[in-house]
């Protein structure tokens, strides 16, 4: 069977890029960016960009485009005993596709209720009892089925199943060029306007200020790398999938370059979007902006709801931003479901329809788990390992084997010979050196800390069960591969 390819580069850079942009870079970033030393922040961030982000997505788009396969096809190509990772990365996606999803399913919601503010002016209580349920509930008493929720989140799933099971050019690539210029126009139209409020300029000084004591700090280095990868869809299956459908004579490194520095600037640009809201919000109300800012998930569905009750028109500025969350979110859960979806039909050579359904139909099921009273909370621990353990090992080992088993010269050779310009050895000192002692250094410490610490209070035993069971089928199915080939 031919595999499928792109219609255009053009094509392929906007689905790049619609999966890289997502509810990482709009309800994630800001926050992290002020939580993490504001202007500071941008130092950590700056450098894991240049780094491991820059030369993580050339090296996943060789690898991609090398092997024409999903993450395990391509992996097992270059050394079957490391099929396992490619499940495994494989395995961090349909994880973060199944909660991924309830955020989306939440954005949908509050996307209606905008038009009306229907959350009225309690919007922590709201969120948190009204809409979501959440009571006496923990991540293992997770209490029934809300179905308001349930629906918006089989909305979201059905956009999804539509985009992956017409496949890459007339699925997905149709979908992302409707997508992405809408959500640039939304964006746009929305900093326009929102840097203009009385205030805006505080909150934007605000986010940017430096707070420099926070630079030698490893957890500020841990949640710049954390956010680079998650941000950019690497290490996690989703970048190889999508660079193994581009056509022999394609681009690597200019396409990189351009998927990197697109999303990483509407990062900042959401960034100032955001808190010249927040800026203008502590204004009308006579507080100070540490005061109104708030984390995660509280920001996009407490805070900016509680701004847009302010805000001049807001029957039109609530549903822009919320849309922009939803075409944002619903782009990148596209690409993550087909790094499930392309290994699945690699594996079994089944046809897409059905490789589609199968994940799609389970992944739906799955998913129900964080549409409950308690999901939020499972949502919030399952995050934590998917990020923290799941993403951060993926990349570990991924780089450790490409660049100190494998020749990475050999990669960057591959990747010159087809781009547009030539990358220098900056490409292997990054690569091998710098990157690994980074991600090793944070991996470590994330687990010393869970270990020592716990996470929000939780019972972990979800979080840890996940992980390994993602390395035992890993390991199984590639002990299973490997006894046929002999
Ligand atoms: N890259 C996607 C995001 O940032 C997953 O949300």
């Amino acid at each position: 069977m031919k595999r499928e390819q792109w219609g255009s580069r053009a094509g392929f850079i906007l689905a790049a890029v619609g999966s890289a942009i997502g509810l990482g870079n709009i309800w994630r970033f800001p926050y992290m960016a002020y939580e993490n030393g504001g202007g500071a922040f941008f130092i950590p961030y700056l450098f894991a960009m240049l780094t491991a982000g820059i030369p993580f997505m050339i090296l996943e788009f060789s690898m991609g485009q090398k092997h024409r396969g999903s993450a395990p096809k391509t992996i097992s190509q270059i050394h079957s005993k490391f099929e396992w990772l490619g499940w495994f990365q494989v395995g961090v996606a349909a994880v973060i596709g199944v909660y991924y999803v309830a955020v989306i399913g939440w954005a949908i919601s509050y996307f209606g209720l905008s038009f009306t503010q229907g959350w009225g002016t309690e919007t922590n209580t709201f969120f948190f009892s009204n809409y979501l349920g959440l009571g006496e509930n923990t991540p293992t008493n997770l209490g029934g089925i809300r179905w308001n929720i349930a629906l918006t989140v089989a909305l979201a799933w059905g956009i999804t199943y539509i985009a992956v099971v017409n496949g890459v050019k007339s699925g997905i690539e149709r979908a992302s060029k409707i997508m992405m210029p809408i959500l640039f126009i939304m964006v746009l139209v929305l900093i326009g306007r929102m840097s203009m409020l009385p205030g805006a300029l505080d909150g934007i000084n605000y986010m940017f200020k430096p707070d420099f004591s926070k630079i030698w700090d490893v957890k500020v280095w841990a949640a710049a790398y954390g956010q680079i990868f998650f941000t950019l869809s690497i290490g996690f299956a989703i970048m190889l999938a999508y660079s193994s459908y581009l056509p022999e004579k394609s681009d690597i490194t200019n396409n990189a370059f351009m998927t990197v520095l697109i999303n990483c600037g509407f990062s900042i640009l959401a960034g100032i979007m955001i808190f010249s809201v927040l800026g203008y919000m502590a204004q009308e109300q006579g507080k100070a902006l540490t005061d109104v800012v708030s984390s995660g998930v509280g920001l996009a569905f407490v805070t900016l709801p509680e701004a847009i009750n302010l805000l001049p028109a807001p029957y039109i500025f609530g549903p822009l931003m919320f849309f922009a969350l939803v075409v944002a979110g619903l782009s990148s859960h596209i690409s993550i479901m087909e790094a499930v979806t392309s290994a699945i039909i690699d594996k079994t050579k089944w046809r897409r329809n059905k490789a589609a359904s199968i994940v799609i139909g389970t992944s739906f099921i799955v998913s129900m788990a964080f549409v409950t009273d308690g999901g939020i909370l499972l949502l919030d621990l399952v995050d934590h390992f998917a990020n923290n353990i799941g993403i951060m090992t993926g990349c570990f080992v991924e780089i450790v084997m490409m660049t100190w088993l494998f020749k990475v010269s050999d990669i960057r050779k591959y990747a010159n010979a087809k781009s547009d310009f030539s990358i220098g050895v900056w490409f292997d000192i990054c690569l091998r050196f710098i990157t690994p002692v980074i991600l090793a250094t944070i991996l470590t410490t994330k687990l010393h800390t869970l270990l020592t610490e716990g996470y929000g209070g939780y019972d972990l035993t979800v979080g840890w069960v996940i992980i390994i069971a993602l390395f035992v089928v890993g390991i199984l199915i590639n002990l299973n591969s490997r006894s046929q080939e002999v």
